[in-house]
């Protein structure tokens, strides 16, 4: 299909990647076009493809490993084995930050027309969204798993929608972020959930769910030295490495098996956490959504969208149509 570029969200791996610090470009390329949450309309599309010009979709980041893997053969390529795995606009494959795209039909997730500009937050939801699903089939290891607490630590884009997710399936959330003042505290309130700028380790020990949305390695580090009975603790920040920081690996590991507590790592989306992700933003509150993209930057001045700036959740491309 041919896709004309609406819109590109802009998150912290753009700008590792801009920094020089993370990603890769095509082989037998010396440039990466970035842009891996996008919005865009159908132009062109082969008949039988399942879309219609006008249509709106979101590009799928991740595409299998060419061998393929286990789990990449089952269109599991978030759970890819070997590592040969590309991702469009970060690892080896250009993004969707052109005015124009080609994409297999099968990589397209449709958007729904009311969902309109707010369709650029697919990706973003679809990783939390694989997030609660391994969260949820972990759980299911005790028949009477119903967690209680979660606490999503960041209040960033994924930590809100995050804590989206998880007020929508009635759970108590916590958000716990170092900003006091800024958009944050409220967007959190009008989700239902409990904001905190406190220390992490005392709300950390009561959750049964905790979701690291930081990556920050002391906010980790809290967050692993204080698992509470039952808990599952999901970490979803790709934080750079080289810091070490004194570590009780005894005392942890006592916890850890004492307590059945369960840290795991999750990553990317595949195809069915895009579709969920998709129903979930429908489901939202369309106004609670449009607060969460904080800064649209027309496509000419894109250097200000990769520079953060105070109080930013989303930052989202604007390209002209
Ligand atoms: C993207 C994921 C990707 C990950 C690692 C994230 O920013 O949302 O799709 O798998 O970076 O490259």
């Amino acid at each position: 299909m041919l896709v004309e570029t609406l819109a590109i969200g802009v998150c912290g791996t753009d700008r590792e990647i801009c920094a020089g610090k993370y990603g890769s470009a095509p082989a037998g390329s010396d440039r990466l076009v970035i842009g891996h949450e996008s919005l865009g309309r159908v132009l062109e599309v082969p008949q039988g493809a399942g879309f219609d010009v006008g249509d709106l979709v979101v590009g799928i980041v991740r595409r299998p490993d060419p061998v393929p893997c286990p789990n990449c053969a089952v269109g599991e390529w978030d759970m890819c084995r070997n590592g040969q795995f590309t991702e469009r606009g970060i690892t080896g494959r250009h993004g969707y930050a052109s005015d124009r795209y080609r994409i297999e039909p099968e990589f397209a997730v449709p958007v729904d027309a009311a969902l309109g500009a707010l369709g650029v937050l697919v990706e973003p939801t679809s990783v939390v969204a694989k997030a609660w699903d391994h969260i949820e089939r972990i759980g299911a290891r005790s028949a009477a798993w119903s967690p209680r607490s979660v606490l999503i630590t960041g209040a960033g884009p994924i930590g809100l929608l995050a804590a989206m997710l998880g007020a929508a399936k009635g759970h108590d959330v916590d958000v716990v972020d170092v900003a006091t003042d800024g958009p944050k505290p409220g967007l959190v309130a009008a989700l239902g959930a409990t904001y905190h700028a406190e220390p992490v380790a005392g709300l950390a020990a009561r959750a049964d769910v905790v979701i690291e949305c930081t990556g920050v390695p002391k906010v980790v580090l809290d967050v692993l030295s204080n698992t509470g009975p039952d808990s599952i603790v999901c970490l979803t920040g790709v934080s750079s490495g080289g810091r070490a920081l004194p570590f009780d690996a005894g005392g942890v590991n006592r916890d850890m098996v004492l307590g059945n507590a369960v840290v795991f790592g999750s990553v990317n989306a595949n195809r069915r956490h895009y579709l969920t992700a998709a129903d979930a933003l429908h489901a939202a509150d369309p106004q609670w959504l449009a607060a969460l993209i904080t800064r649209r930057v027309p496509l000419d001045s894109f250097a200000a969208a990769l520079a953060p700036s105070a109080h930013d959740v989303k930052t989202v491309i604007s390209f002209a149509t």
